[in-house]
């Protein structure tokens, strides 16, 4: 996947992209990133000016932005905009997302972007919670690390994304470690008893009670198999006794 990031920050990346999943990722050939600096798509370097109608607060102009898009931009392009009026990024955007070649990750700074260039280059706004960030940047990091890890072969077996939380919209079950005691707390029997079968039941229960328990919301999307309702018939039972 080509991902293209214009940003004033190209710094801001290195230290991301030069370790664990984001490395690996462009070590493996599945991500091909190129950072694009609108800033050298001025003559003086400017790329921001101040408001109309006044107001603290510079705002980007849009054509510095819009020629350093167009000099990526390639027909089956996604460009993305980072803006906390966006959509809340989820699992669901990510797995959706795995499935494109090309990508343009717009990073906004200052007080935002001019809103021609919304109507000049309609992009997917995204946003990556409701807090106010300083710019774009950190959230094209968490976007592309969400991606990076649903490529193939960017994870290895023993770390795959297919039990993650929220990959089949549950949260994941709890897990344990060596010492199988500690402190006078035992890891629970079962992940001991080599029984696979029951571990397989136990952390699907596991999983549907947390998620019950901290993100109920997150139930009604999940589409349940029959041996999953006779599980959260068990969890239900279980609160009740
Ligand atoms: N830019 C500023 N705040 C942001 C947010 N919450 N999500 C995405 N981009 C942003």
């Amino acid at each position: 996947m080509q991902i293209n990031i214009i940003s004033l920050f190209p710094e801001y990346f290195s230290g991301p992209f030069s370790c664990g999943t984001l490395r690996i990722a462009q070590e493996k050939g599945a991500i091909k990133i190129n950072i694009i600096n609108p800033r050298d798509f001025t003559k003086d370097r400017t790329v921001d000016d101040y408001q109309f109608g006044g107001g603290a607060g510079m705002v980007l102009k849009t054509e510095p932005l819009l020629k350093a898009i167009n000099s990526v931009k390639k027909e089956d392009s996604v460009i993305i905009n980072f803006s906390p009026a966006g959509v809340l990024l989820n699992q669901n955007i990510v797995k959706d997302l795995v499935k494109k070649n090309n990508l343009v990750l717009v990073c906004g700074r200052y007080k935002g972007i001019d809103e021609r260039l919304g109507k000049l280059c309609p992009a997917k706004e995204i946003s990556i919670g409701d807090y106010v960030l300083s710019g774009g940047e950190s959230a094209a990091i968490i976007l592309i690390e969400a991606i990076s890890r649903l490529l193939p072969g960017v994870l290895g077996h023993i770390d795959s994304a297919e039990d993650d939380s929220l990959q089949n919209g549950l949260l994941s079950s709890p897990v344990y470690t060596r010492p199988a005691n500690l402190k006078n707390s035992a890891v629970p029997a079962v992940l001991i008893s080599g029984d696979h079968k029951a571990i397989a039941h136990w952390r699907r229960k596991e999983s549907i009670k947390r998620t019950l328990r901290d993100r109920p919301e997150l139930l009604l999307d999940v589409i349940f198999t029959k041996q999953d309702l006779e599980i959260l018939t068990e969890v239900l039972n279980d609160k009740n006794s």
